[in-house]
């Protein structure tokens, strides 16, 4: 379902039915690693897909979301087989395909913004783009950079920390975020919008996939409202679209998402 802004905001999403079963993407709590209103410190790194397990049971005790050590993605990514990640699909997500095919035209720059396993960056190159991938954790960069390489497309890799980042002014005509803004707590986000937005070239687009609040199962990231997901957003950035997606993966029963569609505001357009 297309959500569009109306004059007071974001119109409310459907509801959308909520599913019961448990799949293997109960071991998304990684995937959203960085936790809730009253975050709390994780002791002990998480690694691979045991440590998914653990921390599922420690979000039957209602410690999920708790906050990850400072290295908490460097752990993950030396020490995972990058396709044994919850959050790996081997494809483009359809929807983020199609998005792009609609607002960023092939040849076009783009930021593959934590980037991980780099399927989608990977994707997004054999279609054409110029690619730029970047990631907080440098062991995941580095398998990135040998995954790209077998399989022979060019993607200017780096590892960039969003938060503090040193990508350069108006880098990229568009960016794509698939897991990874919904994994910081809502005192970094706005942060987090001031880089995209710097790095972006005025009216150029950003395509988000977060974790949606229809999710039944409650463990994971940060999950979002269109309202909510829409407001993080629509001071800097006109709210194009925001609909009810998953999140693609080896799971039978993948995570409900949003996809979200931002457009940079230009000089001279509404604030
Ligand atoms: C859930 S994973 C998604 C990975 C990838 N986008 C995908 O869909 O396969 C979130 C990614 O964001 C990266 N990340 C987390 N915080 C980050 C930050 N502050 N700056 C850049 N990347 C970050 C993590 O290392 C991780 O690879």
């Amino acid at each position: 379902m297309l959500i569009c802004p109306d004059s007071c905001g974001l119109l409310r999403a459907k509801k959308a039915t909520r599913g019961s079963s448990r799949s293997e993407g109960g071991g998304l709590a990684a995937l959203g690693g960085e936790g809730t209103e009253k975050p709390r410190v994780c002791e002990k790194p998480i690694r691979g897909r045991s440590d998914f397990r653990r921390q599922r049971h420690l979000s039957a005790r209602g410690l999920e979301r708790a906050v990850p050590a400072p290295d908490f993605w460097e752990e993950v990514y030396r020490n995972a087989d990058v396709s044994d990640l919850p959050w790996y699909t081997p494809e483009l997500d359809a929807d983020i395909g199609r998005a792009l095919t609609r607002h960023v035209p092939d040849g076009s720059r783009i930021l593959d913004l934590g980037t991980g396993p780099a399927t989608q960056a990977i994707a997004l190159a054999k279609r054409g783009y110029d690619v730029v991938a970047t990631d907080i954790a440098p062991s995941a960069i580095e398998k990135a950079r040998r995954a790209a390489s077998r399989e022979g497309v060019q993607v200017d890799f780096r590892v960039d920390n969003i938060l503090d980042s040193r990508l350069e002014d108006g880098l990229v005509d568009g960016i794509v975020d698939r897991g990874m803004f919904h994994t910081l707590p809502p005192e970094r986000r706005p942060r987090y919008v001031t880089a995209v937005r710097r790095i972006l070239r005025p009216r150029g687009y950003v395509v988000v996939k977060a974790f949606s609040d229809q999710e039944p199962r409650k463990i994971g990231p940060y999950p979002f409202s269109p309202e909510a997901l829409g407001s993080c957003f629509e001071e800097a950035f006109e709210v194009l679209s925001i609909e009810d997606a998953r999140f693609h993966g080896p799971g039978p029963d993948p995570p409900k998402a949003l996809l979200a569609v931002f457009r940079r505001r230009g000089p001279g357009d509404r604030p």
